[in-house]
């Protein structure tokens, strides 16, 4: 898909990195395009890259609202400029970009992203943000998408202090919708589908 690779070129030229396998990102971005979302909220932004991406994926003109606590990671990467500087480069392109920084679990920041949605389900929903299991259950809860949720590290052999894949276990047992698995890796990464 052309699309998907000029998006990692825009990550790459803008000095961003993303925090995803390619293979496994560009499964996801097929899903994501066969709907077209006008609506997508993004939890864990790092740096903005799943948005320029997948931006690519959305409708013209798409709101794009991603929501991330900005807390410096161990690599002391930053994030808020780095976010704010992907959200300039998309707003450029014609996207109503919104920013929520916080915490995806307090109140007052699940409140803020339903009135910049207006208080519609949004079509698309990427779950990147905290991996541990109540943080992982709190996004899917708080979240709710209209056509497509997704949920990044879902794959078991993920490290010790990850417990997003004993999340998406529980997440397919108590859901009755469709889901699918994508995990093209050994290590870490791979990407729960919740669909409709
Ligand atoms: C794995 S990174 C996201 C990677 C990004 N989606 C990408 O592919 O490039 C997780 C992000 O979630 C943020 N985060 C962690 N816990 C959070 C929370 N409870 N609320 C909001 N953001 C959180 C971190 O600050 C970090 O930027």
């Amino acid at each position: 898909m052309i699309e998907f690779h000029e998006g990692l070129k825009d990550v790459a030229d803008l000095g961003l990195r993303l925090v995803q396998h390619e293979s496994e990102f560009l499964e996801l971005f097929k899903r994501v395009h066969a709907i077209q979302p006008k609506t997508y909220v993004q939890i864990g932004s790092f740096q903005g890259a799943c948005e320029i991406v997948l931006s690519r994926a959305c409708a013209p003109g798409a709101t794009i609202i991603s929501v991330d606590n900005g807390t410096e990671g161990r690599k002391g990467e930053p994030r808020i400029p780095a976010i704010a500087k992907a959200h300039e480069f998309l707003q450029l392109k014609g996207f109503n970009m919104c920013f929520v920084e916080g915490d995806s679990s307090k109140d007052i920041n699940i409140r803020t992203v339903n009135i910049l949605l207006g208080r519609m389900k949004p079509d698309f929903v990427y779950i990147d943000g905290g991996h541990k299991f109540q943080q992982t259950m709190d996004d899917w809860n708080h979240y709710p998408a209209d056509k497509l949720v997704a949920i990044h590290d879902i794959n078991k052999k993920c490290g010790k202090n990850v417990d997003t894949p004993r999340a998406w276990r529980l997440i397919m047992d108590l859901d009755e919708r469709e889901t699918e698995e994508i995990i093209l890796h050994v290590e870490n990464g791979g990407v729960g589908l919740i669909y409709g």
